[in-house]
């Protein structure tokens, strides 16, 4: 698990050079998104997710620094299309990403592209409809979509052209709680399946605790890097970025505060439910 499949060195981007609306939106971000991982990145609004996000395949270039995808730069256009094949990307708004008159036609279109038999085609839209649960959507208008249901279309197309590395800009914003659950048990289950490296981007602390590390920016820089029991270990530095801990790390605290022994470390559940009972036995 230890091969950089992406490598960011010293990645700078400015919005606007030159202009009265200038904007550092990532300042000198050096790091490795390792093959087969689950990266979740976290930061408050602003901070410099998405503009990173859109810097993996090649869709904004650094300003300064470099991007390489498994050894490919970014900066050559000649690499575009191989890395934006490897790399697959659900931007934070699926409007940016639905193009055709219907679903299936939608998601048929980036395998279309990869110039791949029609019958290959049709395997690959009706696996990536039926993971995201739109088998009963798939002649529908995209424009006639809910919110939700076009974040789980726009989610279909991009697995459809089964890329090495999923991407996903806050991926659920619009999904009820089923189907928050529903569409990130989708990605997990190729993450563990198919090594799909993820890298996701997230509000949500619960969410960024289930991933192999975290990386946490805030004001374009990279704050903090390491996993979720070192990251959510550091709950003042969070708070200063006005960012939380997940549900069960904040109760820990709060009862070790109050005097209780619990370990230190505790993110999920079930942590905090064996740390309650070495307690109370
Ligand atoms: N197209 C743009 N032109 C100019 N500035 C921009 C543009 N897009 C983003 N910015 C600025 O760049 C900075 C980083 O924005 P970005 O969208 O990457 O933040 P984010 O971390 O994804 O935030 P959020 O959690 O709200 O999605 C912000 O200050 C934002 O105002
Ligand atoms: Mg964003």
């Amino acid at each position: 698990m230890c091969e950089a499949q992406i490598s960011l060195r010293g990645v700078s981007f400015v919005f606007n050079p030159g202009t009265s609306r200038e904007r550092a939106a990532l300042r000198d971000i050096s790091g490795e998104i390792y093959r087969g991982e689950f990266l979740a990145i976290i930061g408050p609004n602003g901070a410099g997710k998405s503009t990173l996000a859109r810097h993996l395949n090649a869709l904004l270039l650094p300003t300064r620094g470099e991007v390489l995808v498994e050894g490919l730069s970014t900066a050559d256009p000649a690499n575009w299309w191989e890395i934006r094949r490897r790399v697959g990307m659900v931007l934070q708004n699926p409007d940016e990403q639905l193009v055709a008159p219907v679903v299936e036609e939608d998601v048929a279109f980036g395998p279309e592209n990869l110039g791949l038999a029609p019958a290959e085609i049709r395997r690959r839209v009706d696996w990536a409809l039926e993971v995201t649960g739109l088998a009963e959507l798939r002649l529908r208008p995209p424009h006639l979509l809910s919110g939700g249901q076009k974040q789980r279309a726009a989610l279909a197309g991009v697995l459809a052209m089964k890329p090495s590395c999923l991407v996903l800009d806050e991926p659920t914003a619009m999904l009820d709680p089923a189907g928050k659950e529903e569409v990130l048990q989708a990605v997990l289950r190729l993450h563990r399946e198919e090594g799909l490296t993820v890298v996701l981007i997230t509000h949500h602390m619960e969410e960024a605790a289930l991933a192999d590390r975290i990386w946490v920016l805030h004001g374009g820089r990279l704050a903090l890097a390491g996993n979720p029991q070192e990251i959510f270990a550091r709950r003042e530095a969070l708070r200063e970025m006005g960012l939380g801990l997940p549900g069960p790390a904040e109760l820990a605290w709060r009862l070790r505060s109050r005097g209780w022994t619990l370990p230190e470390g505790i993110v999920s559940f079930e942590e905090l439910v064996a740390g309650l009972k070495k307690v109370l036995s």
